[in-house]
Formats: C-alpha cells, structure tokens, sequence
C-alpha cells in the first residue's frame, strides 16, 4: 500500500509536529484542564493525566497516525483501502469534525472579540460583570455581536485552511505554536511577580487524596481523548501527509508531552491567579474564561496588556485546532470528489465554509434569539458538544480499536511504526489497543451520557 501520487506532505518533522500539536493545544487545555485539576485533587489528577496520556493516549494517536500514513490517505478512503466493507468507519469519523468545527468557530469568535477589545484598548468594558452576557446574547452591536466574531475567526480558519497544507496549515502552525509557548512563558513569568499569586500555587499542585474517586479517573480519560485530538480523523489525515522518514513513535512522545505541557502551564497560570485576584471559584468552560479572566486582569498592573497576550493565546490556540477539523473536511472531500488537484481545495474549502457558517448560525445565536430552542434540555452549541464529544468520538475510538485488532491486525500498525526504527512501547501497545482502550472508553461514553442526564451511578 502506498501513498497517493500527489498528495501534499509536511516539508518535515518539525512542521508536522507543530501542526498536530496546534491541533491538540486549543480550549480543552486553557479552559477545561485547569478547572478540572482544580476540582480532582490538584498534583494526584495531574500524575493520573500523566500516565493516561504516555498509555491510552499514545495508543489511540499512533493508532491513528500509522492508518493514515501507511494508506496515503484521509479517513474515508483510509478505511476503504484497509477494508472496503468497513467504509463506514470513515464517514462515521468525519461525522464529529463536521459537527464540532461550526460551534469551535462560534467559540473562537467569543475570543477573537475578547483579543480584539483588549488589542483596541476597550478592555474597560468587559470587567462588567454583565458584559459577556449581553455579548453572547446578540444584545450589543455590530462590534460587540457574536455573529461578527463567528465570521471573522470561520474566515481566517477558511483563508489558511484554502492555501494548502505547505503554504497555509503547516507555515501557521511554525509560526503560530512557538509564538504561543513565548506568549505562555511571558504570561507565567508575570503572573508570579503578582503579590499573592506565588501563595496559591500549592491549591494546584497540593496532592488531595480525599477528592480522588472513580471520576477523577474517568473525568482525566475523557479530557486527555478530546484535548490530543483523538478519534476526529484528525491524526489520520495528519498521518496521511506525513513522509516516511518521520518516526512516528517519536513524534507522538513530543506531540504529547506539548499538549499535556500546555494544560499542566495553563492551570498553573490560571488556577492561582483566580485562587488570590478572581473571587477564588475556579469555574469551568465560558465562565472561566470571559468572566473570571477578566476580573483578574482588571485587578493588575498592565492589565489590558496581559489581557491581550491572554487572548491571543487563547485565539491560536483555538485557530491552529478549528483549522485541523476543516481539514480533515477538505482533505475527505478532495480526496473524494474526483476534482482535479489544482481545484480541489480550494472548492473543498469554500464548501466546508459554508457548511460551518450555516450550521454555526444557530449555535451562535443560541443563547440570545434563538434561547428558547432546547435540544434535550440544553442549548443548541451544547447539544452539538454533547453528541459529538461525550457519544460520538468514544463510539468512532471503540470502533477504531475493534478494526485494527480485529479486522486489519494490529500487525499493519507495528509494521509501519517499525519503518524506521524499534517500536520500544509495542507489548504496551497490543494490550492497549485490543483491551485496555475499548474498556475505558466504553467507561468513558457510558459515564459521559449518565453524567448529562443526571443519573447517579454510584
Ligand atoms: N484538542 C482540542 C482542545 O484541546 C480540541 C479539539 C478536538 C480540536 C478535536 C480539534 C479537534 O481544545
């Protein structure tokens, strides 16, 4: 089996590594990480992450990679080349890119206005308690509606997506990642010189044993699968475009110890600041972020501009993860509609604009005009996050694992780690992959889905 003749490839190791990195830093690490070490047990929840990643993690990425290498291809004609009668494992795969990528864009836009404001000098604003409220609700104007943002970011996200893998995707994700680890040093150093932030740091790092629980380690499973990207397609056409020289073991280790580093730097920069200058409750998600963020930086010296850097963390690292999830898009689509190359995709990326600017719509709009449509009692960005996140991405991973073990063999896999150089985690690797995996994530999807409607299993 080899690759396509044709197809675009990383220029090399280091690119790639940024970009697939780019794809696992993005919310799930600035947002979501800090608030649940916070809330499992501060250093024990970090050392749980730590040893999910290097096993079950590792698994499911270089899983995902070697499939994608070793067909030349994106998820789709992937799966077809290793078995036609398994095609819908593919179409199943592209289905969470397709339903996550439209409310990603609605979020990115939240922060792409936050950078904006504070980048103008109308940071003032948003210490207001109220003003994220009246801005997610379509209540302000032109430049302070969600709608506008929604755009601009699906734009920018478009404009990179449609120069192609060397010129767009793979140049941003260069320049973009360093500039976001110097951004994170620059915030960290001064966060510390705050007087009181240096107390707190032990309420991150202190190891609480009474908050540790089956949940924790669930809670950790299901944070690690989503913030390395894992089960989107996105490792596989990242694979796909990815020459043989590259080691993939190798670059799963750097790959991980990037995006674990980065949450493990996000909590420490975000968990004592909110501790000693944010009212002390770390919350999750949005409130996090637009509403405690804010009141930190309204109570330090030079907040606008640690506001700004902030931001424009945030807004890369979101961008650098919505590019990743068009392009699995573009890639699906180009490599199946039978357009010639020079076209391709540039057609596949104005399609997939479009997809995400109307299936967005209503997610953006949904906590303002559209309030009153619930889908199974949440909102409409929430519903979308739900079944893609908590039902569908552990099924598409499950699914992943049965077919390498059971329908491909897990052989293909190893064979293709081997090509240049030892698979030093292989015995690991087999027990993950035919049992471990499939086991946790069925936790993983079965706790998730109790976890939202309120049942109470233990
Ligand atoms: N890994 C990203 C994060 O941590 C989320 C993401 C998942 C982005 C899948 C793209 C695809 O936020």
């Amino acid at each position: 089996m080899s690759g396509e003749a044709g197809r675009p490839k990383f220029s090399g190791k280091f690119g790639m590594i940024m970009v697939a990195a780019g794809s696992a830093v993005g919310l799930g690490n600035l947002w979501r990480f800090p608030y649940l070490a916070h809330e499992h047990g501060g250093g024990l929840f970090l050392l749980v992450y730590i040893v999910l990643v290097v096993s079950f993690g590792f698994t499911l990425m270089i899983t995902e990679m070697a499939i994608g290498r070793r067909t030349g291809k994106s998820c789709i004609g992937a799966v077809m080349e290793l078995s036609k009668k398994h095609k819908w494992l593919g179409w199943l795969m592209i289905l969470p890119p397709a339903l996550v990528v439209p409310y990603y864009c609605v979020i990115g836009g939240w922060v792409t206005n936050y950078a904006f404001q504070y980048g103008t000098g109308s940071g003032a604003a948003l210490t207001d308690p109220d003003y994220f409220e009246t801005f997610i609700t379509c209540s302000g104007d032109i430049l302070n509606n969600p709608i506008t943002w929604f755009v601009v970011f699906a734009v920018i996200t478009f404009y990179i997506v449609s120069r192609g893998l060397e010129k767009g995707i793979e140049k941003s994700g260069k320049i973009l990642m360093p500039l976001l680890l110097i951004i994170m040093a620059f915030l960290l150093i001064y966060t510390f010189t705050i007087p009181g932030v240096m107390g707190s740091v032990g309420e991150y790092l202190n190891f609480d044993y009474s908050k540790f629980s089956m949940d924790t380690v669930i809670d950790a499973a299901g944070q690690m699968f989503y913030s390395m990207s894992l089960a989107m397609g996105i490792m596989v056409t990242y694979g796909s475009y990815t020459n043989r020289d590259v080691h993939l073991e190798s670059s799963v280790k750097q790959i991980s110890i990037l995006d674990t580093g980065v949450a493990m730097l996000a909590g420490l920069l975000i968990v004592p600041s909110v501790m000693a200058l944010g009212g002390g409750v770390v919350n999750s998600g949005p409130g996090l972020m637009f509403e405690t963020m804010p009141l930190v930086f309204g109570s330090i010296a030079f907040g606008d501009i640690i506001a700004f850097a902030f931001f424009a963390l945030v807004f890369i690292a979101a961008l650098t993860s919505s590019m990743s999830l068009m392009e699995v898009l573009v890639a699906a689509m180009s490599d199946h509609v039978g357009w010639s190359r020079a076209v391709a995709r540039k057609r596949a990326s104005f399609l997939a604009l479009v997809l995400i600017l109307i299936v967005g719509l209503p997610s953006c709009l949904g906590y303002g005009p559209l309030e009153a449509v619930q889908v199974a009692g949440m909102t409409i960005l929430d519903f979308f996050d739900f079944a893609s996140n908590t039902v569908i991405l552990p099924l598409v991973a499950i699914c992943t694992c049965l077919f390498i073990s059971f329908v491909v063999g897990t052989d293909a896999i190893v064979e293709e780690v081997e090509i240049n150089g030892r698979f030093k985690r292989k015995k690991m690797y087999l027990v993950m992959i035919k049992v471990v995996c499939p086991i946790l994530l069925a936790l993983i999807l079965i706790f998730g889905v109790v976890d939202v409607f309120g049942i109470d299993i233990f």
